[in-house]
């Protein structure tokens, strides 16, 4: 009986760790905004533990954090974010960033809004940024660690 018991804890175990250790393998998927497809994006670009993290969850490990909310605000001034949806992410010419709405229902996640930031939208808003860069490109604009502490900014904005 007791063996029994053992040997169903042990497989119970087992098939745990090997299902942790799947879902932890597998990358988050990217899609492209302009054309609804998937994309991909080098992960040797992530190269954080933060965004490493984002990587394998699709969760910004930088919301909250005063540190990388400072650094975002820098990077989001850096990229002419501002001068389009204005100093505070209220909105100027381009719509504001803070929802609750938005033109595209994603940008409500982080990894939805990181996908516009990387690669634009067909209304107007180009690849990181600025004018005409190449996603793939990792010495062409903002990296991924950037833009999650860029997003842990402009999510800043939206509270109080
Ligand atoms: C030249 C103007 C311009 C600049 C600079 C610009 N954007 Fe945009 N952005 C736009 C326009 C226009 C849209 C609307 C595009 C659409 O609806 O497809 C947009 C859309 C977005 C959206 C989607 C918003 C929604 O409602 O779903 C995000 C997120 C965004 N921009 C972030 C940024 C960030 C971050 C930067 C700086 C790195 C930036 N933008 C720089 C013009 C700009």
């Amino acid at each position: 009986m007791r063996t029994h018991l053992a040997k169903f804890v042990l497989l119970t175990l087992s098939l745990l760790l090997l299902f942790s250790s799947s879902v932890s393998l597998a990358d988050q998927s990217f899609i492209d905004t302009k054309t609804g497809q998937a994309m991909k994006i080098d992960s040797a670009l992530f190269t954080t533990e933060q965004s490493k993290k984002f990587l394998s969850t699709g969760e910004n490990p930088y919301n909250g954090n005063a540190e990388a909310i400072a650094s975002g605000k820098k990077h989001y001034q850096t990229y002419s974010c501002a001068q389009c949806h204005g100093a505070q992410a209220q909105g100027q010419t381009a719509a504001g960033l803070i929802g609750p709405k938005f033109n595209h229902s994603k940008s409500a996640t982080d990894k939805g809004m990181f996908e516009i930031i990387w690669a634009g939208t067909n209304g107007g808003m180009s690849a990181k940024g600025q004018g005409v860069m190449d996603p793939t490109n990792k010495s062409n604009g903002l990296s991924p660690d950037e833009i999650l502490k860029l997003i842990a900014w402009v999510r800043s904005q939206g509270k109080g």
